[in-house]
């Protein structure tokens, strides 16, 4: 099977984004899952520190594997698992060690100096496993704070980066490159982690993407992506973002069609009788994305 690197890689060269969505229990995961193989599709399945600590981290792995021993083709369908928003090394190593493809060191808040030496030490944990096991953990460090949670916001959360003076620097993102030798980067530019109740978020800065990614060179992920535009999203796709992460918009999703079956069979208690509808209503938002990521 390619490798995440390389599928990384092509969406880069083809100027697609390859789907990226958090999950934190099994009906999101069977809704991506069904529609990534209905479209032969690669996606990333992320899990945040608490998210994979409600799932179980070695649950999580396994259930990936069993999708990919099922259905896996190469060059087409495959689930990657990545370590998303880790904050602190002990963590990153537990995820290193539980075998995921790839690991987000969150020093998104640290000042810069700080933020380079712990991301350093991620790249330290991850890199021997290449060695060993001849497996490469893709590393991703993150520069710019954006907000900390996928929920529906009233306001843009508090000390998130959005005027043009605080969004990431392209020479402090070459800088944070070069010296932590991070895979991939996520930038602050305008996007921030979940989503406005009443109004879609605010613009991406598209000028400011391609200025970061002339600067590292290296692939960049958009997080924070569920309320932003299409045409912004594509827009930053063109300027260089080659992975994006959506969350809140399937939590909503999850949740509008939960509420639906219960208010349908007020006396059913088999879960799986309450769940068709959080399922359906999931798979909507992630073709939608993944149409769309992937100009199919
Ligand atoms: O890492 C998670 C993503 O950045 C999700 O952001 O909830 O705004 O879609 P979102
Ligand atoms: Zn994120």
């Amino acid at each position: 099977m390619k490798s995440l690197k390389l599928v990384i890689e092509e969406a880069e060269k083809n100027k697609i984004a390859v789907g990226h969505f958090n999950i934190s229990n099994l009906e999101q995961l069977k809704a991506i899952a069904r529609v990534a193989i209905k479209l032969n599709l690669p996606v990333i399945i992320g899990v945040s520190e608490g998210e994979r600590e409600y799932i179980g981290i070695h649950h999580v792995r396994d259930l990936i594997d069993s999708y990919n021993k099922e259905h896996g083709r190469n060059g087409g369908f495959w689930l990657f698992l990545n370590a998303d928003h880790t904050h602190s090394l002990d963590k990153v190593k537990e995820a290193v060690h539980a075998g995921f493809d790839a690991i987000l060191f969150d020093g998104g808040r640290l000042p810069l100096e700080e933020n380079i030496r712990q991301t350093k030490r991620t790249m330290e944990m991850a890199r021997p496993i290449f060695k060993f096991w001849g497996r490469k953990v893709l590393v991703e460090g993150e520069l710019g704070y954006i907000g900390s949670a996928s929920e529906i916001r009233k306001r843009i959360p508090e000390g998130a980066a959005i005027k043009p003076e605080d969004l990431t620097k392209p020479e402090e993102a070459a800088r944070f490159v070069k010296e932590t030798g991070v895979d991939l980067l996520a930038p602050a530019v305008g996007n921030i982690h979940g989503m406005l109740k009443d109004a879609p978020d605010p613009a991406l800065d598209i000028q400011r993407i391609r200025a970061i990614k002339q600067a590292v060179k290296i692939p960049l992920v958009l997080h924070g992506a569920s309320g932003n535009t299409e045409e912004d999203l594509l827009a930053a796709i063109d300027a260089g973002i080659s992975v994006i992460h959506i969350s809140t918009e399937i939590r909503a999703a999850w949740r509008a069609g939960l509420e639906k079956d219960l208010k349908e069979q007020p006396e059913e208690v088999a879960p799986y009788k309450l769940m068709p509808d959080a399922i359906q209503k999931i798979e909507e938002v992630v073709e939608k994305k993944l149409r769309l990521f992937n100009k199919i």
